[in-house]
């Protein structure tokens, strides 16, 4: 039992909605098996498109690719950055929970990309909701207003502790976003101080973006030591630990604390409500903001719309993005008034935030997930899934715990988790890591069905061998 699993247990502010009797999940329709590739797709929607047909021709076995596939990876080699160490796969379409390769091979999605598709592929009503919209209207510019902007910000902001919203369009952009009105606010907080507080704690294994703000708030100096001097005035102190986190926010020196209440590169570790609940008296005291990053454990993924409602304690800033839009580029700022009042016209701005593609899609997802019955069933999904993993796994000597909450799941391991990532893909299931890259982390779509999360279990078990092989 992790720690907020354990807080969940004994907790009255942990209320749930109640779990479902029905095994529906609304806005996830199931169709007869009617897969060109002859599968059940049980969580396939009925009205969504055909997957791609561009495929080689006569189907390959598994994992060999085609002279398409690999033209593929070679230009990708020589033509783009060299910025990912990718898998030897080449994705061209997706339906419901299952993905395809150009070469025809069926994937299960236990990655939902990275924890963005929650609706998974080819989900229906935002399919018309983007055909409509990118016939209507795709940008405008912030210089005028857009209803889809104005429409979204009210459906988020009466959805949580939030005033006010500000538009961008990822998860960095989102963070950028929370550092600048933070510093922002103490300037105007503290009018006759020379030095207004304009430093940063963040957390061991925390991971808030690659652009120079948000990456000096991530733990991994592998990230951050090549660029130097990244933003200066981040300090780390160990997840979980009140009391060194204490130390630094009563040093006065803070801006704000940024912290992940369940975090998900980094391994997925969950906050303890003591953790949160700590934090948040701590920077009340110093005058510090609280910023909750939920751009991967938000909207959902943890079976409450938002991560934090779990612990029953409210940040004064929130950052968003990944599922927000099902894929389509969009991130979220969501503040108190107080975080409000201190902006000015002028002080922060973006092209493409906020447009009316993204925010229309996004009205869409928003729609479907926040429904109590599509929230108990990604909980009790969840639970049944961690349960069928520990019954599955146990006795491994390589699987050390099964931890999360919802659906962002961690498998830790005593050894690297690439051999079981690779097995697993050669296999048809699209799996991820994280942490040190010794846990395989699981984030699929939020319709997934019980017996996709099955399948996914069985194949991860009969991929274990795969880790003695690579470590004799
Ligand atoms: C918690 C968290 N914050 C921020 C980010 C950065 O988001 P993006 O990649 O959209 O910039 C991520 C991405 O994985 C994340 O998991």
């Amino acid at each position: 039992m992790n720690s907020l699993q354990s807080f969940l247990a004994v907790s009255p502010v942990a209320a749930k909605p109640a779990s479902s009797a029905s095994a529906s999940i609304s806005g996830a329709r199931v169709a007869p098996s009617t897969s060109r590739r002859g599968r059940i797709s049980a969580c396939l929607a009925a009205e969504a498109p055909p997957p791609p047909t561009s495929g080689a021709g006569a189907r390959k076995p598994r994992r060999e690719l085609s002279a398409a596939s690999l033209a593929v990876i070679e230009d990708e080699a020589r033509y783009l950055v060299g910025t990912y160490n990718r898998s030897r796969v080449v994705i061209d379409g997706g339906r419901g929970c299952k993905l395809y390769d150009l070469d025809g091979h069926e994937y299960l999605d236990m990655a939902s990309g990275i924890a963005v598709t929650a609706l998974g592929h080819g989900d229906p009503d935002l399919h018309a909701t983007i055909s409509q919209q990118s016939g209507t209207l795709i940008h405008a510019s912030n210089v005028q207003y857009t209803k889809p902007q104005v429409e979204l910000a009210k459906r988020l902001v009466h959805s949580c502790f939030a005033d006010r919203a500000f538009f961008c369009n990822s998860g960095t952009e989102a963070n950028e976003a929370a550092i600048k009105f933070s510093r922002k606010y103490q300037l105007v907080a503290n009018p006759d101080s020379d030095a207004p507080p304009f430093e940063f704690l963040a957390f061991d294994n925390c991971f808030h973006g690659r652009t120079m703000g948000s990456v000096a708030l991530t733990s991994k100096s592998q990230y951050r030591e090549p660029f130097a001097p990244v933003m200066p005035g981040g300090n780390f102190v160990e997840y979980g630990n009140l009391e060194e986190a204490k130390k630094v926010i009563q040093s006065g020196r803070l801006a704000a604390v940024f912290v992940e209440p369940v975090q998900g590169e980094g391994g997925i570790h969950s906050a303890t409500q003591e953790f949160l609940q700590g934090l948040r008296e701590a920077c009340d005291e110093a005058g510090t903001l609280l910023v909750f990053d939920e751009v991967q454990c938000g909207l959902g993924r943890t079976g409450y719309l938002w991560a934090h409602e779990a612990y029953g304690v409210a940040p004064d800033i929130m950052t968003i993005a990944k599922p927000l839009a099902n894929g389509i580029p969009v991130g979220a700022v969501l503040v108190k008034e107080k975080v409000n009042a201190a902006i000015s016209y002028g002080d922060h701005g973006t092209t493409f935030g906020g447009g009316p593609l993204a925010c229309k899609a996004a009205l869409t997802v928003f729609d479907k997930i926040h429904k109590p019955d599509f929230l108990a069933e990604v909980s009790k999904k969840g639970e049944d899934f961690k349960q069928l993993l520990r019954a599955k796994l146990s006795g491994n000597p390589h699987v050390k715990e099964v931890r999360g909450v919802g659906l962002i799941v961690g498998i830790e391991l005593d050894v690297p988790a690439g051999p079981l990532v690779d097995a697993c893909l050669d296999a048809g299931v699209i799996v991820l890591t994280a942490g040190k890259g010794n846990v395989v982390r699981l984030v699929p779509p939020l319709i997934i069905s019980e017996k996709e999360l099955e399948q996914a279990a069985d194949v991860i078990r009969d991929c274990l061998p795969a880790l003695d092989v690579a470590t004799s």
